[in-house]
């Protein structure tokens, strides 16, 4: 099982190291433009494996693409982070041009990868990755709600005053400070109702806390988070690699599935050796509709951008 991850910045690199750790692959390519950069740091986590006991091999490359060829599953977390009081979204002009760059090398190399999109504005580079590569809807996925379901699960776990291996939550809708939809009435602890432990109001700051929890770590560290992002993400490439079919919200192309058509957004998928295979319609109250089609308001209106700058 071969994974490039492009981009060795905090979040490639942390993607990486928990790809390593968890041992399922045999080889990692971290791919970065910064002269010997992916070296270094491929080279710094290869000197953890008689530490942490894997036996993958990671290895670094300067922007030389041929040493991804043959990849499984590729990461892209290229691009810039958002800096304090920054949206994701205002990203989109210097990360669209990169994003479409590096997904059109990837395949050149990898004619039957499965691409996992990081970058940011998130939704709005999947779509991107679509037009820009024309690969099977299945072969791309978006990474947000999975890290935004673990901040939710966080959140959660703070306010009932438990482990967070006790509750479980989905975030569903944009990976967007506005357009994240936390599920609280599906929330559960050890499948109890999370309503059961706290109340409304307090499950509506769970809910808040969740929805700014990549602003507020940009806030206190300067940049973007990296930990949970680089997690996040593995999780999602050790379902493909382990063919797992777990469940878990990502951006995905959407073509009349809950009522959506022609754009990518957080909705719950079954993730296998396929990628996607299979989009999950749950059965949404009125107000939970009403808040995803709010969020694929502001989807779309992040692509209009898009076709603005003339990439596909
Ligand atoms: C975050 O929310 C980087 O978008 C990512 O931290």
């Amino acid at each position: 099982m071969k994974v490039t991850v492009v981009g060795a910045g905090a979040v490639g690199a942390s993607c990486a190291e928990y790809i390593a750790i968890k041992d399922f692959a045999s080889e990692v390519v971290l791919i970065d433009i910064k002269e010997n950069y992916a070296e270094g740091k491929a080279m710094d986590l290869m000197q953890t494996a008689s530490l942490n006991g894997f036996d993958t091999k990671i290895i670094g490359s300067t922007n030389d693409y041929s040493k991804t060829a043959g990849s499984d599953i590729a990461v892209i977390t290229s691009g810039i982070p958002r800096k304090p009081g920054m949206t994701r979204e205002e990203l989109i002009g210097i990360n669209a041009g990169i994003v479409k760059m590096v997904s059109e090398n990837l395949i050149k190399y990898s004619p039957d990868v499965i691409l996992i999109i990081v970058s940011n504005p998130m939704d709005a580079m999947t779509y991107l990755a679509h037009k820009a590569t024309g690969l099977p809807k299945n072969r791309i996925i978006g990474m947000g709600g999975a890290l935004d379901s673990a901040r939710f699960k966080y959140r959660l776990s703070e306010a009932i005053g438990c482990p967070a291996s006790d509750v479980d939550g989905m975030v569903i809708g944009g990976h967007s400070d506005k357009g994240m939809v936390p599920l609280t009435r599906l929330a559960t602890r050890n499948s109890v109702r999370a309503s059961e432990f706290i109340d409304e109001d307090r499950l509506a700051q769970v809910a808040a806390d969740t929805k700014v929890g990549g602003a507020t770590l940009t806030g206190m560290l300067g940049t973007s988070a990296w930990y949970a992002p680089g997690a996040a993400v593995s999780a999602l490439v050790q379902a493909i690699a382990c063919d797992q079919k777990k469940m878990f919200p990502c951006s995905a192309l959407l073509e009349g599935e809950y009522g959506l058509n022609d754009l990518t957004i957080g909705v719950p998928v079954i993730l296998g050796k396929n990628g996607i295979e299979k989009i999950v319609e749950i059965d949404l109250n009125e107000d939970e509709k009403a808040l995803l089609a709010e969020s694929a308001k502001g989807v779309s209106a992040t692509n209009v951008l898009l076709s603005g700058l003339d990439l596909f």
